[in-house]
């Protein structure tokens, strides 16, 4: 796939997020799983969303609002459909051949599966980071200017949003300097937190994290939640992780998916930890299975 001459068509695309909140959005509570009033200041809804890879579904019936400049986190059990969910709110599913998606996915009341919607535009507004890091091998300043100059916005002031980006990514002080340096020198943890700056240079509205720390050591991992807890002032952050003291720590809401691709239970994270209403989360969450 060739970006940039995807990025060429995009003037002919709607603007993904400007769109009003559309009319038939469903605001009926009768499909919710527990703990779900809509919300809001929702900046992405799932309704009734299904995802199949060839004949096997991988998730079913996800109804689920996400508030704006929160953290969501979704925990559960391996194979439980998390990354799958994770994928398709910004189409990176629309990547996997055998992958198929039934139902609705709004991102400020626009469908984004509507046929006049560019996915290529889309992760722009909706960056994703991975378990692990993925910087490319170019210099650090070229790591967070890429996406900048894919989308044609090197004409203004790169230097001043990569350092901000930087900034915000809490990575500036350790790379002062040396922005010439080649991005795989790094350690994990700053890698980590480069690919965090290359998201958020593009300026986002959402951070898709999968499970973002998973691949890194204790002190880098308390660096990233850090700095995701800081990000949600500025971002809307979902984030998959598969350590429910993480969840506990860092998110303000947590949706708990159980095996079989379902969402059992969405809540505030303190009550999901500390008083679920469904048996089978209890049983999960004090580490009955899963
Ligand atoms: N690319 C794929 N092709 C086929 N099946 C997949 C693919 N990715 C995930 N799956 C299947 O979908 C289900 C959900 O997977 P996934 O979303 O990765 O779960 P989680 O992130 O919770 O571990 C699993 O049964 C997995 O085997
Ligand atoms: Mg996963």
């Amino acid at each position: 796939m060739n970006p940039e001459s995807e990025a060429a068509t995009e003037s002919e695309q709607t603007e993904v997020g400007t769109a009003q909140r559309s009319s038939d959005v469903d605001t009926t509570a009768a499909d919710r799983p527990l703990g779900t009033p809509r919300v809001d200041d929702a900046i992405i809804e799932a309704r009734d969303l299904d995802v199949y890879y060839g004949d096997t579904q991988a998730l079913h019936g996800i109804t689920m609002d996400i508030p704006e400049k929160q953290v969501t986190a979704l925990i559960g059990p391996s194979g439980c459909g998390k990354s799958t969910f994770l994928r398709s709110i910004n189409r990176m599913n629309d990547l996997i051949d055998v992958a198929r998606v039934d139902g609705d996915l709004y991102f400020h009341g626009k469908n984004v599966y509507d046929e006049d919607v560019d996915p290529v535009a889309l992760r722009r507004k909706i960056g994703m980071v991975f378990q692990k890091p993925n910087p490319f091998p170019k210099s650090i300043f070229d790591n967070v200017a890429y996406g900048l100059r894919v989308q044609g916005k090197d004409d203004g002031d790169v230097e001043g949003k990569v350092t901000t980006a930087l900034e915000r990514a809490a990575l500036l002080d350790e790379v002062e300097g040396k922005l010439d340096e080649s991005g795989l020198d790094l350690s994990g943890g700053q890698q980590q937190r480069l690919c965090i700056a290359r998201a958020i240079a593009t300026d986002p509205e959402v951070i898709l994290m999968d499970e973002p720390a998973s691949a890194l050591d204790p002190v880098a991992t308390s660096k990233i939640e850090d700095l995701v807890e800081e990000l949600a002032e500025e971002y809307t952050v979902v984030i998959v992780t598969h350590n429910m003291q993480q969840a506990a720590r860092i998110s303000d809401r947590t949706a708990v998916f159980l095996t079989g691709g379902h969402l059992v239970e969405f809540d505030d994270t303190e009550k999901i930890f500390e008083n679920p209403q469904s048996q089978r989360v209890e049983d999960y969450i004090t580490g009955k299975f899963g």
